[in-house]
């Protein structure tokens, strides 16, 4: 009698495709159970690490014939739950797929396959002079990245990765292979399907190639570094700063608490105070001149004091410690774990939005930070919770829930980057209404059989 399952079957066929790429270990499932964010991790039955589209067409294949799940995977950086393969079956990793397919510095673009880092792609560009500038803090993949639509600390000058992504090659629920958009830098013809799969977390197909756009690496780049007595001056400032027009680069919000985790990590000594970390990009006499500016609007807005630099090593040190705020927050409470929250709001509603969201933890029992992207309006909760704790869990999910509700309110956005994953997709509706009918039809219409990443977008959400 046969016994073998749909999984079974599927496992069967992709070992004789990709021999030890298709891996059943418990540890290379295990790692492969959960991404960073708090939520439960769930094993796939196997993880299969395709190195070319036409293995990657093979293995959509043979899943889609027998109902299979396939869930694509990057660098396991997502923060809501994205890469967990809730109803089981086939990962997908994109590690192995991790050639510089092309680079056309003449054109500002380069073709990528989806598992190359952001940093491995900037090594690859330092002798041409430009760069990649989409900039999460994770060293995540590039296709990860496009399918999250991430963003980070770059996006207020040079975009999200929806401006900084031209073309795609995805293989589709069905296993074909097709090519949205081209490498010209606009186009006016049929629909904008690139952006279709660009923040659609695997939902619709698996990204197999990406054409992205390259910035020139700016001549001169400085940072300044700006405490103020309380949150609201600080954001006022920032938006004095963007309605001014001055071109910044990255301007980064850490309340006191950040200061004081970032300080203890990174061994830094920071005064500890609602602080503004800029970076300006230009010639030498640009940068310094946006620093002047930026400095008068500070000072405008009673910074407690102002210094900024051109000096490299300091800038580094500066934007790594940033970069590690997400560690640093963890090491507050050694075992804790990290509720995040991400929400963007139209910047005249910003100040209003953070100094809501702080008084909101300090009415709590729980300990919390707030950094944010601020020149976007974008900015990010976290929360610490003990999670063996039911309590503290509850307080944190009220809290998130009372976030984004917020956001909603003023015309905002339930996710500014870590996108939707499973823990956001009860806000679905809320935020789009009618319109998660037509995504819904969308969804049915390329993957009717509902293999590309269940129990996420397209087909899952409360009302
Ligand atoms: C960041 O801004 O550092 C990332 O989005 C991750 C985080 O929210 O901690
Ligand atoms: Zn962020």
């Amino acid at each position: 009698m046969d016994i073998a399952t749909p999984v079974s079957k599927v496992i069967t066929e992709l070992k004789s495709l990709l021999g030890d790429r298709l891996a059943t270990s418990n540890s290379v499932r295990e790692h492969h159970s959960h991404d960073t964010s708090r939520l439960a991790p769930h094993l796939p039955d196997a993880v299969a690490f395709p190195r070319t589209e036409e293995e990657v067409a093979a293995i959509v294949s043979a899943c889609a014939a027998h109902g299979v799940p396939v869930v694509p995977f990057g660098a396991g950086s997502s923060m809501e739950g994205h890469t967990i393969p809730i109803r089981g079956g086939i990962t997908l990793d994109t590690r192995e797929m991790n050639r510089i397919v092309e680079i056309r510095p003449e054109d500002l673009l380069a073709v990528v396959q989806p598992g190359v880092t952001r940093k491995q792609l900037n090594v690859e560009l330092r002798e041409t002079g430009l760069m990649f500038s989409v900039d999460p803090g994770a060293d995540a993949s590039i296709g990860g990245m496009a399918s999250t639509r991430g963003s980070g600390t770059t996006s207020v000058r040079y975009g999200t990765m929806r401006e900084n992504v031209l073309a795609l090659r995805v293989v589709t629920p069905d296993g074909t292979a097709i090519q949205t958009g081209s490498r010209a830098r606009k186009s006016s013809t049929g629909y904008d399907l690139t952006h279709l799969f660009v923040g659609s977390e695997g939902t619709l197909g698996v990204i197999t190639e990406l054409t992205v756009r390259l910035h020139p690496i700016p001549e001169a780049v400085s940072v300044a570094f700006c405490p103020f007595p309380t949150v609201a001056q600080a954001v006022e400032a920032v938006i004095a700063c963007v309605q001014y027009g001055i071109p910044v680069a990255r301007v980064e919000f850490l309340d006191e608490v950040a200061i004081a985790s970032v300080n203890n990590y990174s061994k830094l000594d920071m005064p500890v105070a609602p602080t503004l970390l800029f970076e300006f990009h230009g010639t030498s006499a640009w940068v310094e001149e946006q620093a002047k500016l930026a400095e008068d609007i500070c000072t405008a807005h009673d910074a407690i004091s102002y210094r900024w630099t051109a000096d490299t090593d300091e800038r580094n040190k500066l934007w790594q410690a940033r970069h590690d705020l997400f560690w640093a927050t963890k090491a507050i409470i050694p075992g804790y774990d990290l509720y995040t929250g991400d929400i963007c709001v139209p910047i005249s509603r910003l100040a209003e939005s953070i100094t809501a969201a702080r008084a909101d933890i300090d009415a709590s029992s729980l300990k919390g930070q707030i950094i944010g992207h601020v020149g976007d309006g974008n900015f990010h909760t976290a929360y610490l919770i003990d999670p063996n704790n039911p309590v503290h869990l509850k307080e944190a999910e009220e809290m998130a829930d009372r976030l984004v509700e917020r956001a909603l309110k003023v015309g905002g956005t339930a996710s500014g980057e870590h996108g939707i994953g499973m823990a956001k997709l009860k806000f679905m509706r809320k935020e789009h209404g009618k319109a998660v009918d037509v995504m819904e039809k969308i969804k049915a219409a390329l993957d009717p059989k509902g293999i590309m990443n269940p129990g996420k977008m397209g087909s899952e959400w409360s009302a």
